[in-house]
């Protein structure tokens, strides 16, 4: 049987150029659905592995000269694009991916896009990620080569007064360096209160009147003569627009910000976020299926594969506050149960995870292996890697496991004299207790199609997320005693 002729996106019969390409991209993407609508395409993991271990051994083409100063992350898309396909490295490769990331670490502190060039928060994230999945401890291994007091060095003193951070020296501030900060902070036990105090205030104040978060906001303070930041009494309004890049990096920040929240006296104002209109901002991002169910990032802009990470990712993060969600989802904010068991019952509708399924494997796959942002584009790293992430997040349940938390809470096993001692043993706990929901993923296509789950907060697998934060703070994971 055929396809019956989905509807098209409404238009209001002023036709542009943007409403021009809209058109085109549903009369493309329409062509890529199969003659049986029963039948999904299958992932061609072995065509996708192809193209990621081909830049791996031979080196990136030239068409990514232009990301000369994104090596990190050229590297990190591949090792956790082949991670997250069920693929581990050869000891050989490893250790070229551990030589060549510590040629980017920088004599100041933290890492640089490329060898010499200046340290960055951006690529920071994609060295230390990149790390966590190819490197191990002692000499040589690349974890313990990392100079961590000099990465809390430069994290304080890219600080800004009103708890933003400027991505680089003398650059510009960016919820992206803020995400990539709190990742690297989490995974090397940096974390402080000094570090993030005025932080969440910061990410609260770049959502904006859509619901969706922009890359910043007004800063609330002005230079005087006197090199003392004036504060401004006034709030901050959000700069630009809502974009799921930026949506994803502030709420995941927003949840690694919780356990320093939670830490502070009841008498210290909280900040908020908008939870109401954030889900309406993020439901409204999923295509109709006139564009096969797949994630646009910002309105009236055109569904593309990496957003099937950056704003579909956003909801385990969601399900983590108990907003949405289904089983065994941790309630502790809405304050309603933390009983696993009384959520069998729950609507996990908030977005459809098989049409963006149907998105990544029938517009998402390029035919010569890789995966793209939408037909007719190339594949390239960047979208194979966040189109797999999506199509994990969209076939598997990774909540906060209120079980696993108390488990290792209870292992913890550092000194309750050393600094901060309950914010890091809160962090730790709470980043490790992300557990994969046994019995409820929802892989379509058959097993064949099925990818590995990855930590909603880092974007690393959960045994990835767990050997490098079990080293870096000195903790023996307990064995996992009970589900959820
Ligand atoms: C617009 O591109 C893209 C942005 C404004 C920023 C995107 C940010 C991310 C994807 C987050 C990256 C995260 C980290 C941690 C570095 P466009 O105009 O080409 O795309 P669009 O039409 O889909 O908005
Ligand atoms: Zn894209």
């Amino acid at each position: 049987m055929a396809h019956p002729s989905p509807k098209r996106f409404p238009d209001d019969s002023y036709y542009t150029e943007t409403s021009d390409i809209q058109a085109e991209t549903e009369t493309v993407l329409l062509k890529h659905l199969p003659a049986d609508p029963n039948s999904l395409p299958s992932l061609q993991k072995n065509q996708h592995l192809q193209f990621l271990v081909r830049h791996l051994v031979q080196g990136f083409p030239s068409r990514y000269a232009s990301q000369d100063a994104s090596q990190p992350w050229l590297l990190y898309w591949t090792l956790q694009g082949l991670s997250v396909a069920g693929v581990g490295l050869d000891p050989d490769n490893k250790q070229r991916a551990i030589d060549t990331i510590l040629a980017w670490q920088h004599p100041d502190g933290g890492f640089s896009g490329g060898p010499g060039q200046a340290a960055h928060l951006l690529p920071t994230y994609g060295s230390i990620c990149s790390l966590a999945i190819a490197g191990r401890p002692g000499p040589g291994g690349g974890w313990d080569q990392i100079d961590r007091e000099k990465m809390y060095k430069f994290f304080m003193s890219l600080k800004q007064p009103d708890g933003s951070f400027l991505v680089a020296h003398h650059a510009e501030v960016d919820v992206r360096g803020t995400y990539c900060l709190l990742v690297s902070a989490y995974l090397l036990d940096l974390l402080t209160p000094e570090l993030v105090e005025g932080t969440a205030a910061f990410i609260a104040s770049c959502q904006t009147y859509e619901g969706g978060f922009s890359s910043a906001s007004q800063p609330y303070f002005s230079p005087t003569s006197d090199g003392q930041p004036n504060l401004l009494e006034s709030p901050r309004p959000s700069l630009g627009e809502a974009h799921g890049g930026y949506t994803f990096c502030s709420v995941a920040s927003w949840v690694m910000l919780q356990p320093f929240l939670a830490l502070q006296p009841p008498d210290v104002r909280r900040p908020t976020i908008n939870y109401r209109t954030l889900v309406r901002w993020l439901t409204q991002m999923q295509g109709s299926e006139s564009e096969l169910g797949g994630f646009k990032g910002r309105t009236n802009k055109l569904v593309d594969g990496c957003y099937s990470w950056w704003v579909a990712g956003c909801f385990s993060l969601l399900a983590s506050q108990g907003i949405g969600g289904g089983q065994g989802h941790d309630t502790r904010q809405s304050g309603s149960t933390t009983d696993d068991e009384t959520w069998d019952d729950v609507d996990d509708s908030l977005w459809n995870r098989t049409a963006l399924q149907q998105y990544i494997l029938c517009a998402g796959q390029h035919p010569n292996g890789g995966l793209r942002d939408k037909p007719p584009k190339v594949a390239d790293a960047y979208h194979t890697l966040y189109c797999l992430a999506g199509l994990s997040a969209a076939q598997h349940n990774v909540f906060p496991s209120p079980a696993r938390r108390a488990e290792l809470q209870h292992a913890w096993a550092t000194s309750t004299d050393s600094p901060h001692h309950e914010l890091r043993q809160t962090v730790f706990a709470e980043a490790l207790s992300w557990t994969e929901e046994e019995g409820t993923s929802n892989v379509e296509g058959g097993h064949i199609n099925r990818v590995n789950a990855t930590h909603p907060l880092f974007n690393l697998t959960i045994t990835h997320s767990e050997g490098i934060m079990a080293h870096f703070y000195h903790q023996t994971l307990p064995k996992r005693q009970r589900r959820g």
